[in-house]
Formats: C-alpha cells, sequence, structure tokens
C-alpha cells in the first residue's frame, strides 16, 4: 500500500473513469496506435489503473498468437476495475493484473516485454524517473514504448483542477527519460489549441546500447 494507491482506493476508483475515460480516449488510441502493438506482442500497462487502455490493446493482440497485457498497478480498486472491464468485454485470456508498487518494478515482473504502454502514470508515481528507468530496462531491444499525459509548465485553470483531483503533477516533462533513451523519439501534442492538452510520446529501445 502507498499513499498514492491509498488515496486512489479511497477518493478516485469510485469515479475514475466517470471523470477521465471520455476526455483521454483519443489519446490512448493515438499512443496504442503510434508505439505500433502486434498480434503476438507482451504488452506491459504501466500504473493501468482500471485498464483503459486494455480493450484498445486486446484489439491488437491475439491469444493464440501468444499476445498478452500484464497490468501493474498498487490500488486493488481501480485493479477490480480493469479485472471485470476484461471479464465483460472478454479478454481476460489475454490479461495478467498484478497488484504492487511499480517503484519496485524488477522484482514484480520479469520481462522481457516487447511493448511498455505508460499513460497518465509519469504525472502521478513519485520517484517517476527511476520507474521510467526500470520499465524500459523490461523492453526488449526494438520493442516499443509508448507514453501518454498532461504536460503544461503554465497550467490553465482546468488542468490545474484536474492534477489536483488526480494527485498529478502536470508539470512533470514525462516524456523526457524516453527522449534521451529511444533511437526514435516522436512527440507530439493534442488536441491543438486546448486549455488542457496531453502529449503522446513514442520510441524504439536501440538494438544496441548506445
Ligand atoms: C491517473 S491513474 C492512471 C491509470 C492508467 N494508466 C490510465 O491511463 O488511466 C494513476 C495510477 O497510478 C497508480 N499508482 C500511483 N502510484 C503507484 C505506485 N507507486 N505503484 C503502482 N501504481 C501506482 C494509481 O493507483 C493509479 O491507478
Amino acid at each position: 500500500m502507498t499513499f498514492k494507491s491509498w488515496f486512489y482506493d479511497h477518493f478516485v476508483a469510485a469515479r475514475y473513469d466517470k471523470t477521465l475515460a471520455e476526455i483521454t480516449d483519443d489519446f490512448r488510441q493515438i499512443c496504442i496506435d503510434r508505439t505500433t502493438v502486434k498480434a503476438g506482442d507482451t504488452v506491459l500497462d504501466l500504473g493501468c489503473g482500471t485498464g483503459l487502455n486494455q480493450p484498445h490493446l486486446a484489439a491488437r493482440l491475439r491469444a493464440d498468437a501468444g499476445g498478452k497485457i500484464i497490468g501493474v498497478d498498487a490500488s486493488e480498486n481501480m485493479l477490480a476495475q480493469a479485472r471485470a472491464r476484461a471479464q465483460a468485454q472478454g479478454y481476460a485470456d489475454r490479461l495478467q493484473l498484478i497488484q504492487g508498487d511499480i517503484r519496485n518494478l524488477r522484482q514484480l515482473v520479469e520481462g522481457p516485454v516487447d511493448v511498455v504502454i505508460a499513460t497518465l502514470i509519469f504525472s502521478v508515481v513519485p520517484d517517476w524517473r527511476n520507474v521510467f528507468a526500470a520499465s524500459f530496462e523490461l523492453l526488449k531491444p526494438g520493442g516499443r514504448y509508448g507514453t501518454m499525459d498532461n504536460y503544461w509548465p503554465n497550467p490553465s485553470l482546468r488542468l490545474w483542477f484536474l492534477s489536483w483531483t488526480f494527485a498529478a503533477d502536470a508539470k512533470r516533462p514525462g516524456f523526457e527519460p524516453l527522449q534521451q533513451a529511444a533511437a526514435d523519439f516522436q512527440l507530439e501534442y493534442h488536441p491543438p489549441d486546448a486549455d488542457v492538452q496531453f502529449y503522446v510520446a513514442y520510441g524504439t529501445k536501440p538494438e544496441q546500447p548506445e
């Protein structure tokens, strides 16, 4: 149990999807599309929460090709919703959920994985640069990494309110470690000219360490 998972268990889980599902769905799809998920991939959904990425991932993965999602989160009540969603939408056979603190990722997930998806997590988890490093380490050489989050050095009132509601810090440049580590880093902001923007960043782990 971490402070953030306690906060998410008690104050966020019950209203998370209602508040965030609709406004983030397009950017999740863009992130997953740009990151390129193939039928037989093992995908780590880092800090997966209620599993809002997982229907999009499951649609691209096939159990008979060995494709699967490993979702890790510390909050029991967030994970319960991810589990219920997978059962309701028929992809529980492609989903493994692990409850734990992603600051200890190396002890929770064996790896290697083909893809890491990290959405709305680096603005929330403490020690986020080390969490990124551990997740990038789990990626196979040539594996793909996609991340999506809010980042605004000068937050609008609406973003400030959203951040406060979800115990997030939108001033963290969550894409920066990927920019330094990936071979072909790309960064986009969506939607253009909105008062709350989401970045989508993606790149590939170099085949040989640089
Ligand atoms: C804003 S939610 C993002 C959930 C999901 N990735 C999404 O895109 O909807 C942040 C999540 O981080 C989880 N979290 C925060 N600190 C954590 C930690 N140290 N270890 C594991 N999960 C953590 C919370 O439980 C919550 O589910």
